[in-house]
């Protein structure tokens, strides 16, 4: 019954337009779930008997329940199969059904397919500004006071072009000033003119997505993911290959050629979650799997500006000899996330229509802010405020670090990450249930996020995500003893 379904979708689908195998068996799994066919929490038949009951391929099986694993569809219970999931709503009967006051949870059925995926997966539930919430900053060291004295200066300088849109890639100076720091800071190679502005790393990720790739070419990305890029990626039309990461950083394998990227989104300086440094060895050999398959890599430079032991690190970029290479970083770390700015390294080849795409597509302004930011790190400001504020996270970590000691044991639970960024990972033994654990911690006014929460399709890491960037060191003293009371709580249940 199933199969005829689905060999009907595939038929029409395959007659509509020219998609993969793969992409075809894709959307009319999705097809099903959505029209009822495969109700929420119902067990998919196996990839093997699914292959042979459609005379497909077992990889190419495989690949649209990734897919649909990765999008949130469906998931996979250790040695039970691959199951429905539970929040997968059921469409509208028609589109044009009018909306009868039901409540917002059955408007989902109004979303495009996109937009369930988009709204269902990886939800941020809310704006948790509390002791260990990953990727916050420390709102409260931002000069506020100057910052307000440079936006007044520049908003009663502003000329009328810098109230247009823009179509020059952002604020002369600021891109001067982004490209001197990443030359001297990063390694990056670039001309100022490469710098293209943009309102943050999502909308980065989207202008490369969209400039680089054609609906359902295939970008790869870590296993476990930052969860942005994914959506950014969803949005697009890509197929997401999760590929695994491993302590050097992403490990593709020969079985993952059998998805040919076309981009490959990274990042190497402290992988996130995981907080792994890609190893040189590893970074060589990534730019060389690129080259072979002719792919674009995205570097996600996201917390770099904060190294706290080891070496430093240079960008990936640095290493890049073919121009394929897109660095990304933003300001959301060092000043503020609400601030929305954020820069794109792109090849020379490609500035022209990058800056002409993104003035199409975003219609990007705000130049005043732009010009008071340029003149923040032009007087030093930045600088002075990237000391403070590494100075203050490195207290806040290696207190967070002590409060974790008497969790850590040989061959058991340990960290990983900590010598970078604004979090670090509290690795656990793959028995844990670390979202029971997650949930435990929020009871007492802590936020951590599971580890388990950021693969997509890998079953086999467990820990905590545990950042240290927006509680006072008073917090963290105080909280850290309580998060590692629970840990081993949890460790000896
Ligand atoms: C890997 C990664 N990239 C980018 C960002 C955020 O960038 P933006 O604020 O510019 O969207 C984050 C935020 O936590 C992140 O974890």
């Amino acid at each position: 019954m199933l199969s005829e379904f689905l060999l009907a979708e595939m038929n029409r689908l395959g007659t509509q337009d020219a998609l993969p195998l793969h992409r075809q068996l894709y959307e009319a799994l999705r097809r099903a779930m959505l029209d009822g066919k495969l109700g929420a929490g119902e067990r998919l038949p196996s990839s093997r008997d699914l292959a042979e009951d459609l005379s497909l391929s077992r990889n190419t099986v495989v690949a649209a329940i990734n897919q649909l694993s990765v999008e949130g569809y469906l998931a996979s219970r250790v040695g039970s199969g691959t199951y429905v999931n539970d929040n997968v709503p059921r469409a509208a009967p028609s589109r044009g059904t009018r909306n009868s006051g039901q409540p917002a949870t059955l408007q989902a059925g109004r979303l495009s397919t996109r937009g369930i995926a988009l709204s269902s997966t990886f939800c941020a539930t809310e704006l948790e500004v509390q002791p260990f919430t990953p990727g916050m900053v420390d709102f409260s060291a931002f000069p506020v006071a100057l910052w307000q004295r440079l936006q007044n200066k520049h908003w009663r300088m502003t000329y009328p072009d810098m109230l247009d849109y823009n179509t020059s890639g952002g604020y002369a100076p600021l891109r001067r000033a982004v490209a001197d720091y990443l030359r001297v800071f990063r390694s990056v190679q670039l001309e100022a003119d490469q710098v293209v502005i943009t309102s943050g790393t999502q909308q980065s990720l989207e202008l490369c997505a969209r400039l680089l790739a054609d609906h359902g070419d295939t970008v790869w990305v870590e296993d476990p993911a930052y969860w942005g890029a994914v959506k950014a990626f969803m949005a697009t039309g890509l197929a997401i290959h999760p590929v695994p990461v491993d302590e050097q950083g992403i490990s593709p394998s020969a079985g993952d050629s059998t998805h040919p990227p076309r981009l490959i989104y990274v990042t190497p300086s402290h992988q996130y979650p995981t907080g792994a440094v890609m190893t040189l060895p590893r970074r060589h050999q990534l730019l060389a799997t690129a080259r072979a398959h002719d792919a674009w890599v995205l570097e996600d430079d996201y917390d770099s500006e904060y190294r706290f032991s080891g070496p430093p690190i240079s960008s990936l970029e640095g290493l890049d000899t073919d121009g394929r290479v897109l660095y990304m970083g933003t300001f959301s770390k060092v000043l503020y996330p609400g601030l929305k700015l954020g820069y794109l390294v792109v090849p020379k080849p490609l500035v022209a229509a990058f800056k002409q795409a993104h003035y199409d597509l975003n219609r990007p302004g705000q130049m005043p802010v732009q010009a008071a930011l340029a003149e923040f790190i032009e007087m030093g400001h930045f600088a002075s405020a990237l000391r403070r504020a590494r100075q203050n996270y490195a207290e806040r970590r290696q207190c967070l670090l002590e409060a974790l000691k008497p969790v850590l044991t040989a061959g058991g639970p340990y960290i990983s990450g900590a010598e970078q960024g604004l979090h670090l990972c509290l690795r656990l033994p793959g028995d844990i249930d670390d979202r029971a654990l997650a949930q435990r911690v929020a009871q007492q006014g802590m936020t951590v996020r599971p580890l388990s929460a950021y693969c997509l399709q890998r079953q086999d890491l467990k820990g905590l995500v545990i950042g240290y960037g927006y509680a006072p060191l008073a917090d963290i003293a105080r909280c850290g003893p309580v998060l590692a009371g629970m840990v081993e709580q949890a460790l000896q249940a």
